[in-house]
């Protein structure tokens, strides 16, 4: 059995942050920021948006595009390094808000490297026959988390979500080879010190803004550019492949000179590298399903081709797979996934009635 990509969806807020508009918040000017990162502007959620629903917004392009009902799901997979709560896990809102109700669902947490963690882990799920279908969302809210007085760090970020379908088909397709890998010590380079068990949030940690995104830049970028051609070559290697039959490389966005950096020590031209950093900045986990979406849309992944996601985050850690571009699966009739979030609603509704009625009948409601 293989895991075909049937399905994919991306969603951003509106609201959109130019370099020219932090050149007013912090000490930075345009020229900086574009010739060190190619970031050009960013978009930053508005105050209503969140992880979940920036989540859901593409889950339901992606399930659009596969024709397939969110009942219809069997597993849900959000790689989010900004999750709504510690817990539950933002995969369950999402289930929830999709009206999904036969999937298992939970939250994967590998920062920028997540998606391909991911994609991974459901692509075993549907090969070992333990489930059919699966979504597996990439989202994030950094802005939230981001010192936007840290000229460092706010220059980077920005806000979206990435979604893809995965359904099982006999055809060979889909994810075929992947190399995940990590190295712990190198954790404090890239660290959200406060807001977990090892030092709970409290006015000491806000006061000494330690629920914010600290970064050794110089440290992350060296660390980058060697793995993200190492993990390529594995990957490539692993599907017993070589680097010419690749059409197109679609890295995490973090930094262009970070991707043109890896391209080089490929030996790989950056004609088959997709970017689009320039008007997203750095998204994390979500920057992978973002860049396939826009790719798709210009043409410049189609089926049948191979394509390489390669990526790397906090942890540290760093990914890449292999994927024979695959497409939606023919279809008889077509479902309209967006029709089934009325009755979502209408269910949780029931679901937390019943368990208030349950809650009384036994006493401790
Ligand atoms: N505007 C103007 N000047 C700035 C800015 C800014 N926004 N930020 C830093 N500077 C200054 C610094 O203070 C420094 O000045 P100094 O020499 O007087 O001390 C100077 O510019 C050079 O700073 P560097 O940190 O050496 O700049 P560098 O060329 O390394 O670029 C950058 C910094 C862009 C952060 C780079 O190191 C980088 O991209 N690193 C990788 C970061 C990354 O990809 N992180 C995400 C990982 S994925 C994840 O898990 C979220």
């Amino acid at each position: 059995m293989y895991a075909h990509i049937t399905g994919w969806g991306m969603a951003v807020p509106s609201r959109v942050l130019t370099n020219h508009d932090l050149a007013q918040m912090v000490e930075t000017d345009n020229e900086w920021i574009v010739s060190r990162t190619g970031i050009q502007e960013r978009h930053i959620a508005n105050p209503e948006q969140t992880s979940a629903s920036l989540a859901i917004e593409a889950a339901l392009k992606a399930l659009e595009v596969a024709n397939l009902k969110p009942v219809d799901v069997d597993l849900i997979i959000v790689s989010t390094s900004t999750p709504e709560h510690v817990f539950p896990a933002t995969a369950c809102l999402v289930q929830d808000r999709l009206g999904a109700a036969r999937a298992g669902a939970f939250d994967l947490s590998a920062a920028c490297s997540g998606f391909i963690y991911a994609l991974d882990i459901a692509t075993q799920a549907i090969r070992t026959e333990s489930v059919k279908n699966a979504l597996v969302i990439g989202t994030e809210t950094l802005s939230r988390f981001v010192d936007w007085e840290d000229r460092t760090t706010c220059i980077l970020f920005g806000d979206g979500a990435g979604a893809f379908v995965l359904q099982a088909g006999e055809e060979p397709g889909g994810l075929i080879s992947s190399v995940m890998r990590s190295d712990g010590s190198g954790g404090n380079l890239l660290i959200l010190p406060a807001g977990g068990s090892h030092l709970p949030a409290s006015p000491e940690t806000v006061r000494e803004g330690l629920h914010y995104i600290q970064m050794h830049g110089r440290e992350v970028f060296r660390f980058a550019t060697r793995v993200m051609a190492q993990a390529t070559e594995e990957a490539v290697k692993k599907a017993h492949l070589s680097l010419e039959d690749i059409s197109l490389i679609i890295p995490h966005q973090a930094n262009q000179r970070i991707i043109e950096t890896a391209a080089r020590k490929l030996n790989f031209p950056m004609e088959r590298v997709m970017v689009n950093v320039d008007r997203y900045g750095n998204t994390s986990t979500a920057s992978i399903p973002i860049a396939t979406c826009e790719a798709i849309q210009s043409g410049r992944l189609q089926a049948g081709d191979k394509t390489v996601f390669v990526g790397f985050g906090a942890g540290l850690t760093w990914g890449a797979a292999v994927v024979i571009w695959s497409g939606p699966f023919p279809v008889r009739r077509r479902v309209r996934p967006t029709r089934y979030r009325l009755l979502a609603r209408l269910r949780s509704i029931l679901l937390r009635l019943v368990r208030r009625i349950e809650g009384i009948i036994w006493g401790n409601g």
